[in-house]
C-alpha cells in the first residue's frame, strides 16, 4: 500500500547524503523503506567490524602501534552497533541482513586507514539521513539510538583523520 502523502518540508541540503537522492528532500520513508535502509547500515557495520578486526593485527610498524590499539577498541564498537541496528530491524518487523558490505584490503598502513576514514564518513552521512528519517516518521526514540551511535562514528572519523596527519571531512562541506 503506498504511504499517505505527507507535507513536504525542506530539510539543509545534504551533498554527500542519501538525502539528496529523495524527491525534494523529502525524508518521509515507509516502514519497509527503513527496514531496508538499516540494512544497507547494517551491512555497513559488519563491514566496519570485519575491516577493524583484521586491519587491527595486520597493521606494522612502530609508529602505528597505537592506532592498531584504537582500531581494536573501534571493532568492538562496530559490533556493538550492528546488534543496535539489527534489534531496530527486528521491532519494524523486518530480517536484519546477513552479508557485509564489501571489505578493501591492502598491505599498507595508510591505506588501510583511509579505507576505514572512507567509510566512516559515508556512515555518517547516512546515519544523518536515518536520523531524520526516523524523526519523519514518528520514531522518536530510534533516531536517539542512531544518534548515540552516531557520537562515536563521528569520534572513530576524528581518531583516522588524526592519525593519517589530514583534516577531518566535513560532510555538509
Ligand atoms: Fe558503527
Ligand atoms: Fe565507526
Amino acid at each position: 500500500m503506498p504511504a499517505p502523502t505527507t507535507e513536504k518540508k525542506i530539510p539543509a541540503p545534504e551533498p554527500n547524503g542519501e538525502a539528496t537522492k529523495k524527491v525534494n528532500g523529502d525524508f518521509h520513508v515507509t516502514r519497509e523503506e527503513l527496514i531496508d535502509l538499516l540494512n544497507e547500515d547494517l551491512r555497513r557495520e559488519y563491514q566496519a567490524v570485519i575491516a577493524y578486526v583484521v586491519y587491527s593485527q595486520v597493521i606494522k610498524g612502530a609508529e602505528y602501534m597505537k592506532v592498531a590499539a584504537e582500531l581494536e577498541k573501534h571493532a568492538g564498537e562496530e559490533l556493538k552497533h550492528a546488534l543496535i541496528i539489527s534489534k531496530q530491524i527486528d521491532y519494524l518487523g523486518g530480517q536484519p541482513a546477513t552479508e557485509p558490505m564489501p571489505v578493501k584490503t591492502s598491505d599498507k598502513a595508510k591505506d588501510m586507514l583511509k579505507f576505514d576514514l572512507d567509510n566512516e564518513t559515508t556512515t555518517i552521512a547516512a546515519y544523518r539521513t536515518r536520523v531524520r528519517q526516523c524523526e519523519a516518521i514518528g520514531e522518536y526514540a530510534m533516531a536517539e539510538h542512531i544518534r548515540s551511535i552516531l557520537v562515536e562514528e563521528q569520534d572513530h572519523q576524528i581518531e583516522l583523520a588524526t592519525a593519517l596527519g589530514i583534516d577531518v571531512p566535513h560532510n555538509n562541506d
